[in-house]
């Protein structure tokens, strides 16, 4: 072995305890393993909002209200707003024309709306 050739494989060697040095941090930050750690707080989505800003063109908007309307095989607790027939009179923006086939009714590839679109809120982590 040539003398820097050496030299490389020393600070390789170095590098990788100083990379050891560095342990990853756990969810459950320094709290131990025999003791529970408290949850994170829960996030409280508003149940009106105004539309969110996108951050690139054709992002599907986030959305700006809670979430937890069901969506089931029977109904899609979404449409009953966002179906074009129905927004205007919701004051809800319509689903884009890209969900909707030929005829205005959802296509099934649309259906399950939060598959794309999510809820925003921002939930502060504690330190446990
Ligand atoms: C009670 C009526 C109602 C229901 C039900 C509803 N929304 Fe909304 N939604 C609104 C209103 C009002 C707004 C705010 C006006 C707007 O930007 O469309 C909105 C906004 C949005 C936006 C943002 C639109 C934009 O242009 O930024 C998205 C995405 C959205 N909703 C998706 C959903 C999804 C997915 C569901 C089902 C989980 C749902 N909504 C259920 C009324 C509703
Ligand atoms: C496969 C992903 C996907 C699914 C599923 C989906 N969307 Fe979207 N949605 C998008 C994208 C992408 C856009 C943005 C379109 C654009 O700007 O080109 C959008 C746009 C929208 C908008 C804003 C339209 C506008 O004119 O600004 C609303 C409202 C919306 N979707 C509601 C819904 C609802 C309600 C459902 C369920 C019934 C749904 N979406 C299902 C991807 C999806």
């Amino acid at each position: 072995m040539t003398h820097w050739k050496r030299i490389a494989v020393v600070m390789l060697g170095l590098s990788g305890l100083a990379w050891a040095a560095e342990l990853p941090q756990s969810l459950r930050g320094a709290t131990p393993v025999s003791d529970s750690a408290s949850p994170p707080p829960m996030a409280q989505y508003p149940a009106k909002g105004a539309a969110l800003p996108r951050t690139l063109e054709h992002q599907p908007p986030l959305i700006p209200h809670k979430a937890s309307y069901p969506i089931t095989l029977e109904r899609n607790g979404c449409t009953g707003c966002h179906d074009p027939q129905r927004a205007a009179k919701m004051k809800a923006t319509p689903t884009d024309p890209s969900h909707l086939d030929g005829q205005g009714k959802l296509k099934n590839e649309y259906y399950f709306c939060k598959q794309c679109h999510v809820p925003q809120q921002s939930v502060a982590q504690t330190s446990h």
